[in-house]
Parts: structure tokens; C-alpha cells; sequence
């Protein structure tokens, strides 16, 4: 549909942002729900961005999300901050709202909600998981895991000091028992999920390999990387018949709140805006 003058209007701040997905994702929903809005992408230089969120605020932006190299000055800018944006310690959404704009973080969301998809709602209850990585990705997916009742996360990373620390920076936060290690420290033993959060594996880069060997049957093995779908991590872990579950479920998941800020309806991730966004990747 066309855009009237009270169009809704939203998008998606990063520099580059040319290869952001955001665009494609919300405008499948912008044309299944028939909304008068669009959703653009936003190049802005960081030594722009306050000021240019500033300007597009003026214009009638009702929100952004926020991706790379930008979430930590859109923590800054951010009047007020949800209880995940704060736990996390960083902001993909910025919301207009009457006296500022307000932070929140819908990574832990996404996450959350893939696993309750493809492992149910009460799979990880009072159980260990595992996460390969100490960055941004793993502060969302501790908040995830934690709200989903894991007794016990436990980090490991190639640089071991970053998984200690981040590990300590949650201490007093979380339900969940939390520890960080060393990648020679890995055991698969008890682990009832990995949660794969480095960047290994993107692109043509090769994936992170800790061993699958010593998971229990009946494990699940998570990975952040979309790109490509099916990782090496992924196929490894199928071919040992434990459970997969791609990254692109999560940017579907965590662009839910995302559209519902700005748009006024929660949509749903369909069998539909999957194949779309599957075949934008390898367009
Ligand atoms: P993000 O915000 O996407 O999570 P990040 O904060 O830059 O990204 O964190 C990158 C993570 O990927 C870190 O855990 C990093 O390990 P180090 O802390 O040792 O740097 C990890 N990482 C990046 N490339 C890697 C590789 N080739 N092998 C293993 N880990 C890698």
C-alpha cells in the first residue's frame, strides 16, 4: 500500500546498515497487516547519531532499532532503559516516547522465545547449559537462559578472563549459578544446551568446534550465526542426532516487540517471513 501523511515510520540505525535484514523482515509485516508505515534503513556515522536520531525524532519517528556500531551510545541517549536493555548493559530498540526516548533489548526476548518454540516452555528448567562466548550476544542469551529457569549457565571462552569477568559482572543478578572458563575447561557432560555466541562461523569463516561428543542424547545445540543457516556447528551436532536451532530464528523472534513499538500490532513469525528472510540471505 502507499504511504498516506500520518504514515507510521521506523527503522534501522547502523553504519553500514546496507546489509541489515530489519528492512526485509518488517516490511513482510508492514504488507501482511496492511499497516500505513514503513520501515527504513538508516546509514548514520557514529559521530552523527544523537544528532541525527534527534532530527528523525522531529520528523515523526516513532522508534529504531540499533544495531553495530551504535548500541552502546544508544544505551546513553536512552532517557530510561526495560529491564533487559539494563540487565544486558546494552540497547537494540529506542523507543519516542513523550519526554525522550526509551532504551529496551529484545536479543534475550528472541532468544527466549526460539528455545520455547523448538524446546518448549519448560525444557531447560533446573538444567545446565552451556554457552560458547563472553561478548555482546552471550549478556542477552545469560538474561534468556536465566528467565527460562536454567539452574546453572556456564561460559567459556577463548580469551578465559572475558568469561570470568562476565561471568562476575551478573553476580547477584541471576538465579541461575554462573561461571566462566577457558576453552580447555570445555565438558559436554550434563550440558543440556549450547548456546553458540561467537563469531566464528559467520560468513566463510569456520565454526567454532569444542566437541559434541560428551553431550547427553537429547541435547540441543543453538547457534547465534544465520549466515550461514545451516553452520558447521549445526551440521556437526545433526549429524550427532542432537537437537539444532538456527540463528535466524532469533532475528525473527526479536524483531516481535520491535514491530509492536512501532506499529501497534504483535505479529507473528510465520513459515511465510521465514522463506522470505531465507531467501534475502542467499539473494
Ligand atoms: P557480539 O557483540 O556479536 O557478541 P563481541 O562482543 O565482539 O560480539 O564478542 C565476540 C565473541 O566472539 C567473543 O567471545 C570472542 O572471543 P574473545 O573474547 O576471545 O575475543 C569470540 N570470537 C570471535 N572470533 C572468534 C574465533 N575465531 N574463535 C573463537 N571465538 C571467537
Amino acid at each position: 500500500m502507499s504511504l498516506t501523511g500520518s504514515a507510521l515510520l521506523a527503522g534501522v540505525i547502523g553504519w553500514p546498515v546496507g546489509q541489515s535484514l530489519s528492512p526485509a523482515l518488517h516490511g513482510h509485516w508492514l504488507r501482511q497487516y496492511g499497516i500505513d508505515g514503513a520501515y527504513v534503513p538508516l546509514a548514520i556515522a557514529p559521530a552523527d547519531f544523537s544528532r541525527s536520531i534527534d532530527g528523525l525524532v522531529r520528523a515523526g519517528f516513532k522508534g529504531f532499532n540499533v544495531t553495530v556500531p551504535h548500541k552502546e551510545s544508544a544505551f546513553a541517549l536512552a532517557v530510561r532503559h526495560d529491564a533487559a536493555a539494563t540487565a544486558i548493559g546494552a540497547v537494540n530498540l529506542l523507543v519516542t516516547t513523550a519526554d525522550g526516548l526509551e532504551g529496551r533489548n529484545t536479543d534475550a526476548y528472541g532468544l527466549a522465545a526460539t528455545l520455547t518454540q523448538h524446546l518448549g516452555a519448560e525444557a531447560l528448567r533446573g538444567k545446565t547449559a552451556a554457552i560458547w562466548g563472553a561478548g555482546g550476544t552471550t549478556r542477552a542469551a545469560i538474561h534468556a537462559l536465566d528467565g527460562l529457569g536454567v539452574a546453572e549457565i556456564r561460559l567459556f571462552n577463548r580469551t578465559p578472563a572475558k568469561a570470568v569477568a562476565l561471568a562476575s559482572s551478573f553476580a547477584g543478578k541471576t538465579a541461575a549459578k554462573l561461571s566462566g572458563a577457558g576453552y580447555d575447561a570445555w565438558s559436554g557432560r550434563d550440558v543440556a544446551l549450547i548456546v553458540h555466541t561467537t563469531s566464528a562461523g559467520m560468513k566463510q569463516t569456520p565454526s567454532l568446534d569444542l566437541g559434541l561428543d560428551d553431550l547427553p542424547a537429547g541435547a540441543a545445540v543453538f547457534d547465534a550465526v544465520y549466515n550461514p543457516l545451516e553452520t558447521g556447528l549445526l551440521a556437526k551436532a545433526r549429524t550427532r542426532g542432537l537437537k539444532t536451532v538456527d540463528g535466524l530464528w532469533m532475528l525473527l523472534h526479536q524483531a516481535v516487540p520491535s514491530f509492536e513499538a512501532f506499529f501497534g500490532v504483535r505479529p507473528e513469525v510465520t513459515a511465510a517471513l521465514r522463506a522470505e528472510l531465507v531467501k534475502a540471505l542467499q539473494g
